[in-house]
């Protein structure tokens, strides 16, 4: 399994799906971790659930102020950072391109692209040299569907915001990736379902496994092994990557 003894890690976004399970899957290689979120009862009780040395604070990734206090939390408790994951995300509305709403595409675009500039712009400078920034965007970060006009704009985004970080970060052999998770069993996809196609979760689950070369969703845990890989020197010459985790779905 990969290790990541004596690492420390900043994970937005921590305190529910594929960013719990990121958490929990890096505290088990044997990181410490500090968990960031909107939602402080969340974040603490899973803190209490990973035990010591994993801490907790709130930030809300499109106030720059909390993102600066949010490392500087995370660098108080574990010492300088070797992880970054930026997974904080909101999929706003499905409307076609002419209905979508001006104020749910800028926010859409603050959670995701402002999110993780921030992360970048406040944790690459409290990253040890030969760090790995992790930038959590989608499938529908290389492709795209009708009506995700504000979703997909912002995971695309993040794939230039990675490209620029990965050459900056070169130099000081910081690696920075995306990962391009396909659909992955949270609330966060179900909600997504539900309003794409009309039908219950369970039928809306249905309808885009069968878009799905493997047939299925992804478990969170699944999709945190990938981060957990791109975050570990097994991934030592891994930079500027976009690595899908989608089941084929971009095939
Ligand atoms: N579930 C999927 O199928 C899927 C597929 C591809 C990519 N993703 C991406 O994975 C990431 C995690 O999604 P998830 O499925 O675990 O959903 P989730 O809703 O469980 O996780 C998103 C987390 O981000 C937090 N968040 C939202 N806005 C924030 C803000 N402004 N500041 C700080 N935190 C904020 C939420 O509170 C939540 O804890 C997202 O970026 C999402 O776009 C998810």
């Amino acid at each position: 399994m990969t290790t990541l003894a004596g690492r420390s890690a900043l994970i937005t976004g921590a305190g529910s799906g594929i960013g719990l399970a990121t958490a929990r899957v890096l505290a088990a290689a044997g990181a410490r971790v500090h968990l960031s979120g909107l939602e402080a009862a969340a974040l603490r009780d899973a803190a209490a659930e990973l035990g010591p040395p994993a801490t907790w604070s709130v930030a809300d990734v499109t106030d720059p102020a909390a993102v600066r206090a949010a490392v500087r939390a995370a660098v108080e408790a574990g010492g300088p950072l070797d992880v970054l994951v930026s997974n904080a995300g909101i999929s706003g509305p499905i409307a076609a391109l002419t209905d979508y709403p001006d104020d749910a595409f800028e926010q859409v675009l603050r959670v995701h692209v402002l999110g993780a500039f921030h992360l970048l712009k406040y944790g690459l400078p409290a990253l040890r040299d030969g760090g790995s920034v992790i930038i959590n965007s989608s499938v529908v970060g290389l492709t795209a569907d009708p009506g995700i006009a504000g979703y997909a704009t912002a995971k695309h985004a993040q794939v230039g915001l990675m490209r620029v970080a990965a050459m900056e970060g070169a130099a000081r052999g910081i690696r920075v990736n995306t990962v391009h998770p396909g659909p992955t069993s949270t609330a966060f996809q179900t909600a997504i379902e539900t309003a794409a196609t009309g039908r219950d979760p369970a039928a809306a689950a249905a309808v885009f496994d069968g878009m799905i070369p493997l047939g299925r969703h992804a478990s969170p845990d699944e999709i945190a092994r990938v981060i957990a890989f791109l975050a570990s020197d097994d991934a030592s010459f891994v930079t500027g990557a976009t690595l899908t985790a989608d089941g084929g779905m971009s095939i």
